[in-house]
């Protein structure tokens, strides 16, 4: 049976840094490096259910039996711009994985995704995906960002996001249906998007704190 999971990092660290992040006099230098650490704590509990293997080793005392990620090895793939802030706290925990990329871009009249960058193998089977993307908040760009890797052959794939809205969450749960496994890794679910499809209370434009207005 596929399905959506919903998994909410409930951590006193978790929610110290995530209102450090929202507070608005927070400024860039601050916001990315909390976002790293922020990240790194999702990451954990985002790579739960990573594929391993075991592995025979030669410790200095006996042989034993330990584990080792399977191979194919995850991909992780940061959505431009604001998720390339996310990328760092990823890999620090998941060295090995091949890194994707996909530019998305939200049209601010129609909230509709754009892609405007792609680059990710061909072949996703059998390979289990991490997205990273800060927002989660209509869902547009996530829809579009795992019908992408669906195309490719994914069926296990996880977004790894700081803070969601209730109304994203819906409309991802209703677009992935059964064509696979999603996993949702998130700091905080909050109240409600307003008018302009900003996440309430949120923290603003993620890739704006991240990268300034450019
Ligand atoms: N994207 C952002 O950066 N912030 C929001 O609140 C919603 C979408």
């Amino acid at each position: 049976m596929c399905a959506m999971r919903l998994h909410v990092a409930d951590h006193p660290l978790v929610a110290h840094k995530l209102t450090v992040l929202r507070d608005e006099r927070t400024a860039s230098p601050t916001f990315r490096l909390l976002v790293d650490e922020l990240v790194t704590l999702l990451a954990y509990e985002a790579t739960r259910d990573v594929r391993t293997e075991p592995t025979v080793i030669q410790t200095p005392v006996t042989q034993t039996t330990g584990t080792k990620l399977a191979d194919p090895r995850p991909l992780v793939v940061p959505i431009l711009r604001a998720g390339l802030g996310m990328l760092e706290g990823m890999t620090r925990l998941l060295p090995t994985a091949e890194v994707g990329f996909l530019g998305m871009q939200r049209d601010e009249e129609t909230l509709e995704a754009i892609t405007y960058a792609n680059r990710l193998p061909d072949d996703l089977s059998g390979r289990q995906c991490f997205l990273l993307d800060p927002m989660l908040a209509t869902g547009a760009t996530l829809v579009a960002a795992i019908d992408f890797l669906f195309e490719r052959g994914a069926r296990d794939v996880t977004a790894v996001c700081l803070l969601a809205a209730p109304e994203g969450l819906k409309v991802l749960e209703d677009a992935v249906g059964d064509r696979g496994d999603l996993t949702v890794v998130v700091a905080s679910v909050d109240e409600r998007l307003n008018e302009n499809a900003y996440i309430v209370p949120g923290l603003g434009d993620a890739g704006d704190r991240l990268y300034g207005v450019v």
